[in-house]
């Protein structure tokens, strides 16, 4: 049998040979410029449009392309959710004010491959609260990705990540997950960011996917706005999300999507 040419794990994910990671390179590095291209934009009395046009001016201009316009019917170059927003904010005519939190995320194409990358940004000065819901958020996806190595479960990334939010007495979104990715935008597995030490399917070299973990102030839960896109919180609290896109490699992780400038975390701007 050829060794792991096109495999596909009994859960229904992909094995994608570790030669093909550079084409997640290219593709994570692009939509890692674009976040931090967009940095300066983010500032007190923009709007989210305009911040969408700058990403999709970017888009073009690295002559790649975007995978959200278009998708599901979707039409901007990013999502931008903005203070109780958890996810999926259209971009469009409201006003950013001092001490705003957002979530900006891209994916790309490039040569067929798929980045998707989202971080947080803070235009002006955002209040204590707002900065450590951002440091935890950061961290709890980092404490997710160290958990990624061959033989760890998906199970051991969603308990690393929930223990450390919880223990910070924040909350973790349940409603939305990361997902497989390489040459398809959303795949399986669907990757929880909450759960249970050696539950799910075990890592092997060569998978490919996103974490994203969403983390709240105050309760989980979330509902989705008659535009049937975004998400917000039900208790109208802060949410945060920071998104990499990843690869189990031999040993360990490879993060396709780190920030060029080293300025994935906002406080390092
Ligand atoms: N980039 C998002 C994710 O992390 C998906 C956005 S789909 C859109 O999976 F249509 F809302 F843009
Ligand atoms: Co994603
Ligand atoms: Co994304």
């Amino acid at each position: 049998m050829e060794e792991s040419r096109g495999r596909v794990t009994r859960e229904g994910i992909r094995i994608y040979d570790p030669q093909e990671f550079e084409g997640m390179r290219v593709a994570g590095r692009a939509a890692a410029e674009i976040l931090d291209a967009v940095t300066p934009h983010v500032v007190p009395g923009t709007t989210t449009a305009a911040i969408d046009a700058f990403i999709e001016d970017e888009v073009k201009r690295m002559g790649v392309t975007s995978a959200t316009i278009g998708y599901k019917g979707y039409r901007h170059a990013s999502c931008i959710s903005i203070n109780h927003v958890v996810c999926h904010g259209i971009p469009g005519p409201k006003v950013v004010k001092d001490g705003d939190i957002m979530n900006i995320d891209v994916t790309v194409i490039v040569d067929g491959w798929f980045g998707d990358s989202s971080r947080m940004y803070v235009a002006g000065t955002a209040n204590r609260k707002a900065e450590r819901l951002i440091d935890v958020t950061h961290d709890a996806l980092m404490v997710g990705i160290e958990a990624v190595k061959p033989g760890n479960t998906f199970g051991d990334i969603g308990h690393a990540i929930q223990t450390f939010v919880e223990g910070n007495r924040m909350s973790v979104v349940r409603d939305f997950c990361g997902h497989g990715i390489g040459r398809v935008f959303h795949a399986p597995p669907n990757v929880l960011h909450y759960g249970r030490a050696g539950s799910g399917a075990v890592l092997e070299e060569g998978m490919i996917f996103t974490i994203e973990p969403m983390v709240n102030l105050g309760r989980p839960e979330t509902k989705v706005l008659s535009d049937d896109w975004t998400a917000v919180t039900r208790d109208k609290s802060l949410s945060a999300q920071f998104e990499h896109s990843v690869a189990v490699t031999a040993d360990g992780v490879e993060i396709f999507t780190l920030s060029p400038k080293g300025i994935f975390h906002p406080s390092k701007r």
